[in-house]
């Protein structure tokens, strides 16, 4: 039995308790929250201990795993007080807002031998794990073309009611590393590694200081090339999509589920899929939480069996690296080679 405590109370929080609740070898014990009026509606919320100051939640008995949940600029300093204190860490995407504090957070954990796994739930759904495993063994061939498309719609509200978000300190910009993230991580870990890209982001209808429109052209280091747009700026807000297509054949995964499935010489069947996302198109919130819980299960699984997990630091910091480095060619205006410097 693993015990959890969750640090930031906010939105996504409650579907890490709903998560940890459904799994029976982990077990929430305590909560932290920003400022004592915050903790005490946690504590009611969540219904167990909860505390405002970080160092004595951290020495709650027993404690295996800490839950990052607080916003996205601000996962650092609590990964590093709990890597320190000996804790696995689950956090929430993106891993930091930017590479020199993503790798801080990285080695920290290095340092005090603790696992880290950066939820990404759309890796657990079984369309996107069907079309991944076709992808790896070549059932399409040589790849050519990856395309990842985010064309989402967020109101107003969702930005002038939150403090952060769309902001460059605390959300590290706005519709790609916030929203587009998720589908940029499925489609590096379809296409493989970055060569170079071209991007531009703008701020075409919000009143935010980070891009709710962005686009980049991408190549793959497997010879590949693709096109990337994201943005919380499009009504109503289209389910997300990724386009694979390769010498023998293509796929498209829309809201999560496999819609065109063609290879040469093989029948196509679009099978009805088992475990889908629900598509954050129009609403933030409209996430499913059993993918959550699957990443939940499989990183516990992994703590007690020693074996290995689907989203470690490295693995979770390439997504970044992309958006940093589509920021950086639309700041200069010109391609990105990648690796670069920030
Ligand atoms: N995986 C997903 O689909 C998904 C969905 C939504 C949010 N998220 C991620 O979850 C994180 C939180 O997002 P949210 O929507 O819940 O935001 P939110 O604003 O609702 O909640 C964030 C909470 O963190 C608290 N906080 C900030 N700094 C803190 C600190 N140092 N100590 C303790 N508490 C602190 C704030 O007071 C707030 O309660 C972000 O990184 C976001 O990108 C992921």
């Amino acid at each position: 039995m693993k015990k959890v405590g969750i640090i930031g109370t906010g939105a996504i929080a409650g579907i890490h308790a709903a998560s940890i609740r459904a799994i029976k070898n982990a077990e929430l014990v305590a909560v932290c929250s920003s400022s004592p009026d915050r903790a005490k509606e946690a504590e009611a919320k969540f219904g167990v201990k909860a505390y405002s100051d970080i160092q004595a939640f951290l020495t709650h008995p027993d404690l295996d795993i800490i839950c990052i949940c607080t916003a996205s600029g601000r996962h650092l300093e609590p990964a590093l007080a709990a890597a320190k204190a000996g804790k696995h860490l689950i956090i929430e995407k993106p891993i930091e807002v930017t590479l020199a504090r993503a790798d801080q957070l990285i080695e920290a954990c290095q340092v005090h031998g603790v696992k880290l796994s950066v939820i990404f739930q759309n890796r657990f759904s079984s369309d996107y794990q069907k079309l991944k495993s076709a992808v790896d063994a070549g059932l399409f061939g040589k790849l050519l073309m990856g395309n990842a498309y985010v064309n989402w719609f967020r109101n107003e509200e969702y930005y002038s009611k939150s403090d952060w978000k769309g902001t460059i300190e605390v959300d590290g910009g706005g519709a790609l590393i916030n929203q587009g993230i998720h589908t940029i991580d499925l489609l590096l870990d379809l296409m493989g590694e970055v060569s170079s890209l071209f991007g531009q982001v703008k701020t075409v209808y919000h009143q935010i200081e980070g891009e709710d429109l962005g686009v980049a052209i991408v190549n793959f280091k497997n010879g590949a090339t693709g096109n990337i747009t994201s943005s919380t700026a499009l009504y109503p807000g289209l389910p997300e999509r990724i386009e694979i297509f390769g010498s023998k054949g293509s796929a498209i995964l829309e809201g999560g589920k496999i819609t065109h499935w063609e290879i040469k010489g093989s029948e196509t069947k679009l099978e009805e899929s088992r475990v889908f996302s629900s598509s954050g198109a129009a609403d933030p919130m409209a996430i499913s939480g059993i993918l959550h819980q699957l990443q939940w299960a499989e990183f516990i699984d992994s703590l007690e069996n020693e074996g290995e997990y689907s989203v470690d630091g490295t693995t979770a910091r390439r997504s970044l690296e992309l958006i940093r480095g589509l920021y950086l060619s639309s700041k200069r205006q010109s391609i990105v080679n990648f690796p670069f410097e920030e």
